[in-house]
């Protein structure tokens, strides 16, 4: 299994070009489902994620293309001739579930593999199936899968989400686009992604009132079309890299980097003494003199995403005074926190907070990475170490950042990839 040693200390310098988003990309190869014709993606990340995503569809029946050597346009398009999703995909990447609510809207039924626990915690999919169900959608749960069917269309219903998650309503959002009438989604996630995905959904034909806001009203087509669409940059990938600069003291033009999808995660980097500054093309991100503790909470966009906590919490461990990261998405969000430790670092966590008590410096050590975003934590505690850090488990980190270790050596990091 493949390594990554870095050797701290060095500041980061240069320019990182921020690639699309992992997490808009996913859905939005999921809208292929919802026409025979041609759906082009731009922009599209080159991850261990992706790959996966093309699989499954392709095992739908979908044909998935890449368009050009570099991976980043990728056409699907073809009938749907099989609505199985199996448990060797789901298990490996939980979106997967995403297709559910299109198989049931195109073909009246889906079979998918219920995607379980996972590291971070029970993530259930309970949200996804009530409101299929309120749409006209019957399930039975046996043998780990979810079989699920519709008689004719699904039917546009009113569904209230009890709480925001950001699967469920890409999940209802695409169902509801070839549903019979109206379907009305409150308390609907607002992350960007779902801005962008129901972007390309309108491209494709679909209509959809209230994106950007909480409450998504689809009036339902018969049909939709194929359409082009250029995904929007990942956040995720922005933020974890301004943490970079900020915690190895250096400073960093993050190309193609949106201030307008950042929400709290700015606002928060400022409060601990990290310089942002937004120009035409990208943000500057550098680190003006100490940082100091700041306390935040997770929370569904615009808060400062959970996806963002285990990096900040790095940034955290080597800032001036305490800070407290509680987390209100994930239950089981802290597998990070003994490895940084390892490091030297005081962190102690009390149910869903953790109290980070900053330290002057971190030492290199052998650690594991424990899930995708937990695994960029640690290379940033060891671009600020001293000595030679080594991230065992990468691939995790494979699954949603895209050449890590080519594009902090290209800003003058200590940093590669060891083969094994
Ligand atoms: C998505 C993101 C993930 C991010 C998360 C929260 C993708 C591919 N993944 O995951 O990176 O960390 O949003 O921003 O976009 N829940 C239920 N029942 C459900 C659905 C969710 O209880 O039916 C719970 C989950 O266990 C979790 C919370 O709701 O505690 C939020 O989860 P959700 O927003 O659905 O996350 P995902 O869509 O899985």
């Amino acid at each position: 299994m493949d390594r990554i040693r870095i050797r701290g200390g060095r500041p980061l310098s240069g320019e990182i070009k921020v690639g699309g988003a992992k997490n808009a990309a996913l859905p939005l190869m999921v809208a292929g489902l919802l026409t025979d014709d041609r759906l082009i993606l731009s922009n599209v990340p080159r991850l261990a994620d992706i790959q996966t995503m093309g699989q499954l569809l392709e095992q739908h029946g979908i044909s998935v293309e890449f368009v050009t050597n570099d991976g980043r346009i990728l056409s699907l398009g073809g009938a749907i001739t099989n609505t199985e999703a199996p448990y060797d995909i789901v298990r490996k990447m939980r979106a997967s579930v995403l297709v559910l609510g299109p198989l049931l809207a195109r073909v009246g039924e889906a079979r998918v593999s219920l995607p379980g626990g996972c590291a971070i915690g029970t993530r259930p999919v309970d949200l996804h199936l009530k409101g299929l169900e309120q749409m006209g959608a019957c399930f039975n749960l046996a043998n780990g899968y979810i079989d699920g069917k519709v008689d004719g269309r699904l039917r546009g219903a009113t569904i209230v989400f009890p709480f925001v998650s950001v699967g469920a309503t890409e999940n209802l959002l695409m169902a509801a686009t070839l549903a019979d009438g109206r379907t009305v989604l409150a308390n609907a996630a607002r992350e960007p992604e779902i801005g962008d995905l129901a972007a390309c959904l309108v491209a494709m034909g679909a209509r959809i009132e209230g994106i950007g806001t909480d409450t998504l009203t689809i009036d339902g087509v018969p049909s939709l079309h194929g359409a082009e669409h250029s995904i929007i940059p990942d956040r995720i990938e922005t933020g974890s890299y301004a943490c970079a600069a900020a915690i190895s003291g250096g400073s960093v033009f993050l190309r193609g980097a949106r201030l307008d999808h950042l929400g709290a995660t700015v606002r928060i980097l400022r409060e601990a003494g990290v310089d942002v500054v937004e120009e035409p093309e990208g943000l500057t991100i550098r680190r003006l003199n100490g940082l100091h503790g700041v306390d935040v909470m997770t929370e569904p966009y615009p808060g400062f995403p959970t996806d963002m906590q285990a990096q900040f919490m790095a940034l955290m461990s080597v800032a001036e005074g305490a800070s407290m990261v509680t987390e209100t998405i994930f239950e089981n969000r802290f597998m990070h926190v003994p490895e940084l430790n390892r490091m030297g670092a005081r962190i102690n966590v009390h149910g869903a907070s953790a109290i980070v008590r900053g330290v002057p410096g971190l030492s290199g050590a052998p650690v594991m990475a424990t899930d995708l975003r937990a695994s960029l934590s640690l290379i940033l505690a060891g671009l600020a170490a001293k000595g030679e850090t080594i991230v065992n488990r990468v691939y995790h980190l494979d699954r949603g950042y895209e050449a890590v270790e080519q594009k902090l050596a290209a800003c003058g990091v200590d940093i590669e990839r060891i083969a094994g």
